[in-house]
């Protein structure tokens, strides 16, 4: 390629709100305290991410046993189960909560359904951390399903009082055929309002599937393990146009560009911009030089950091 070749950059992409403030209650955390800070699992599903920040000082655990009584450890994005609330204090542990407010939303309501005996169908994937962290609110109560034959195999009366709340890293166009399936087999169905719901995966996915629509290809900068970026290569791949998950711009396959004339971008809700930009630059040498941004939402939602954090250090207030 010698130039002329073009970008079409997806709108929105990279960090929804909930891991922007996951980021930012580290770097606070660390300009708070001597390190090592703790965080229990990945902050959010970014290994770039989670290495920048090990060589700042923060040392990632799998489980609050293995943090040291009474020092600080952060709790990550996808939320934890109240036994991990309870291990944490037992052991003295200096809790910072980064758990996304709207994943703090799904725990409130699993309370509340659990509160007035319903049964809980929590639609997700049972092995997800977050799910891991809501299921922990009413084990007794909860069914996790996957998909529509998960619905069918559910041994519950018709009349069963039951809910459903979903994982929030899934889009609604994931879970729309799993709440119909519910419509159909239950009379007393209650979920979420459009308020409690997350759009930051169906938004990112709504873009993706425009760019496909208009690029040759389609790059994805995400994780592996990072489930909304993986998923977002499925949606762009279903318009027909071959998409590539790239962790970062070191994977990039300039043979995946051969006989492209555009090349649509986007990334995962837990991509920094900056890996992104690199994957520009490197676009830019390789002779897509010209940039289109196409916009199909926009994101205004900002979420505080949590009390503890949000004084300036020193204040009395
Ligand atoms: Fe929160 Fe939604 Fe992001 S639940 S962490 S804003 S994907």
């Amino acid at each position: 390629h010698h130039g002329g070749g073009r970008v079409v950059l997806a709108e929105p992409r990279s960090f929804c709100a909930g891991v922007r403030r996951a980021i930012e209650i580290v770097d606070e955390a660390l300009r708070r305290y001597p390190p090592p800070v703790y965080v229990r699992k990945q902050i959010v599903h970014n290994h770039y991410v989670v290495r920048d920040f090990e060589r700042r000082g923060v040392v990632f655990v799998d489980s609050e046993d293995e943090v040291p009584t009474g020092a600080v450890c952060v709790f990550s994005a996808h939320g934890v189960s109240p036994t991990v609330r309870e291990r944490a204090a037992d052991r003295h542990l200096d809790v910072i909560d980064a758990t996304c407010p709207l994943v703090a939303k799904v725990h409130q309501q699993t309370r509340r359904y659990a509160r007035d005996e319903r049964t809980i169908l929590l639609i997700g994937h049972a092995d997800h951390e977050e799910v891991e962290g809501t299921y922990g609110e009413a084990p007794d109560r909860t069914i996790v399903v996957a998909d529509v034959a998960d619905v069918a195999r559910l041994e519950l009366p018709r009349d069963e009082p039951v809910a459903y709340l979903t994982q929030t890293t899934l889009s609604l166009d994931e879970t729309a055929e799993v709440i119909a399936a519910l419509e159909e087999r239950f009379d007393d169905l209650q979920g979420p309002g459009s308020d409690d719901i997350c759009y930051a995966s169906q938004n990112r996915q709504n873009a993706v599937k425009q760019i496909a629509a208009v690029a040759d290809v389609v790059l994805v900068v995400g994780s592996p393990n990072s489930s909304n970026s993986v998923r977002m290569v499925e949606v762009a791949a279903r318009t027909g146009t071959p998409a590539h998950l790239l962790p970062d711009v070191t994977h990039l396959d300039p043979g995946w560009l051969d006989g492209a004339r555009s090349v649509g971008l986007s990334s995962g809700a837990s991509v920094p911009e900056l890996l992104v930009e690199q994957v520009v630059d490197r676009l830019a040498g390789l002779g897509f030089d010209e940039i289109e941004v196409v916009r199909t939402a926009t994101e205004n939602i900002t979420f505080s950091l949590p009390g503890s954090l949000a004084t300036p250090r020193g204040s009395t207030g």
